[in-house]
């Protein structure tokens, strides 16, 4: 068995990026080389200022990047020279033709693997890093026959990556599992083997964990699934909540205390977003479609529906609060981000929100502490700051807070909680409104200094006679 000396990692994006530098700082012996093909990334990665942000990842480009870890664009020498080619391009959901809006579209793996067998001359172990449909190995190994070289053969592997943005570091360093998926036969077994020794460097072997390879690419579409319908699932309590004076969080508490249920991932807000749950769900929608299970396809779509629906109320639940209209107030939207710890809007809440506010009307003054002016202009689609003249952007909360009438979190960053909203307070108009998105502010201590609070899962402002009342009234 020959050892892994040389690996090629097609898509310098939020996959292939830090894995690659987690893999070459575990494997000082192993060359790494991430190619892409867009230029710009490749020289961001090349840069001081990376593409994407992922706490702990600087430091680790630092250390590794042109020592065992390479970004290039000129991908075929990388790929004939690699023992093992990780393909981590997109898979982003097809935006027309048959499956359109549901079915991944796997027209970036299909191009690897072409371009893998085109140039290739000697056998590789290729290993699909992409989240795919089930049986998506199975293209990839009838293209890489239809074009191999003579005398050079592939083994096709499954191993899905289960890292979240925001905490990509960590989750690669210590993951809570490897997944290997690959043929039954000896040379399956034997590539298996490979790509284990190369994790073993530094995952425990009794985390990497071996099965078929139609399981593995199963496995990583139902665990998003699962987890985003945890999400959807404490979101749908948490409308039965604000119906009812029950607080989401004292029933989150006590269900996440049940040992078979757990506490994570019940935290209620205005809704799931990232480039993956959304994605995966419906793909596996459509592969249960595909395959006539209609009931299966149902169930899951409704965790998208849910999802759909939280933002919806979320959106409407700030103009009724504000007078039923929000025309021409203006509103500060502090994060935009989907999530705490990344730069990444992709699917984020924050721009469903935002569009809504728009629509009807508002003025947006918008703050995030990691996401790019343009690139929260392209997300609520304005060419540019002239045309956008209701959503500005500001580099300092405070100053985007001034004179507006109302705060709404969209993302959880922790910075947020620390502020000093008194500051804020006196700055803006009144009554001046909280929503808080993500419950992670203290609403007595807003209440307290003058805000009208409003938060997902539980009445604003209530009291205890108020309750009492709707009790008596026989809600
Ligand atoms: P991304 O969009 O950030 O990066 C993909 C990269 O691939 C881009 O830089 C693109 O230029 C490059 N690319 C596309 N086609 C190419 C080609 N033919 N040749 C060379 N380069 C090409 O995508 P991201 O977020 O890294 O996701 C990659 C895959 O990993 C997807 O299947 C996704 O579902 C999956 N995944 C994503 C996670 C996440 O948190 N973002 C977590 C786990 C899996």
């Amino acid at each position: 068995e020959t050892p892994i000396r040389k690996i090629c990692c097609i898509g310098a994006g939020y996959v292939g990026g830090p894995t690659c530098s987690v893999l070459a700082l575990k494997c000082p012996s192993i060359q790494v080389t991430v190619v892409d093909r867009s230029e710009l990334r490749i020289n961001q990665w090349n840069s001081s200022k990376l593409p994407i942000y992922e706490p702990g990842l600087e430091e680790i480009v630092q250390k590794c990047r042109g020592k065992n870890l390479f970004f290039s664009t000129d991908m075929v020498p990388a790929l004939k020279e690699a023992d093992l080619i990780f393909i981590s391009v997109n898979t982003p959901t097809k935006t027309f033709g048959l499956g359109k809006g549901r079915a991944a579209d796997l027209k970036f793996v299909e191009s690897c693997a072409r371009l893998i067998a085109e140039v290739c001359e000697r056998s590789k172990i290729v290993v699909e890093k992409s989240t795919v449909p089930v049986r998506a190995a199975a293209s990839i190994v009838n293209i890489l026959k239809a074009n191999t070289k003579p005398g050079v053969s592939y083994q096709v592997l499954s191993n899905p990556e289960f890292l979240a943005e925001g905490t990509a570091v960590n989750d690669l360093t210590n993951p809570d599992r490897v997944l290997i998926g690959g043929e039954t036969s000896d040379d399956g077994r034997r590539a298996i083997a490979a790509l284990s020794s190369v994790y073993q460097n530094w995952v425990p072997a009794e985390k990497i964990i071996h099965m078929n390879t139609w399981s593995s690419e199963l496995s990583k579409l139902a665990a998003n699934a699962f987890l985003a319908q945890r999400i959807s699932s404490i979101n749908a309590i948490s409308a039965v909540c604000e119906a009812t004076g029950a607080d989401v969080s004292e029933v989150a508490k006590a269900i996440g205390l049940d040992s078979r249920l757990g506490p994570k991932f019940l935290q209620a807000s205005v809704g799931f977003g990232g480039s993956c749950f959304q994605k995966d769900i419906l793909n596996l929608v459509y592969i249960s479609e595909s395959l006539n299970l209609t009931s299966v396809a149902a169930y899951w779509q409704q965790v998208i529906d849910m999802n759909e629906y939280q933002k919806m109320r979320f959106g409407q639940r700030i103009v009724q609060a504000m007078f039923n209209t929000i025309t021409d107030k203006h509103i500060t939207v502090l994060g935009f981000a989907f999530k705490k710890n990344t730069g990444d809007t992709r699917e984020s809440p924050a721009i469903y929100v935002s569009k809504h506010l728009l629509e009807e009307g508002a003025c947006l003054h918008i703050y995030d502490p990691k996401v790019e002016k343009a690139q929260i202009l392209l997300d609520l689609d304005q060419q540019d700051e002239k045309e956008a003249s209701c959503v500005s952007i500001f580099d300092d909360p405070y100053e985007a807070a001034k004179g507006t009438h109302a705060l709404v979190i969209c993302t959880e960053w922790d910075q947020f909680i620390t502020y000093d909203y008194q500051r804020m307070y006196d700055s803006m108009l009144k009554p001046a409104f909280v929503f808080d998105g993500r419950k992670i502010l203290d609403h007595a201590a807003l209440t307290k200094i003058g805000f009208h609070v409003e938060t997902i899962g539980k009445r604003p402002g209530q009291s205890f006679q108020e309750q009492n009342w709707a009790g008596a009234n026989g809600i």
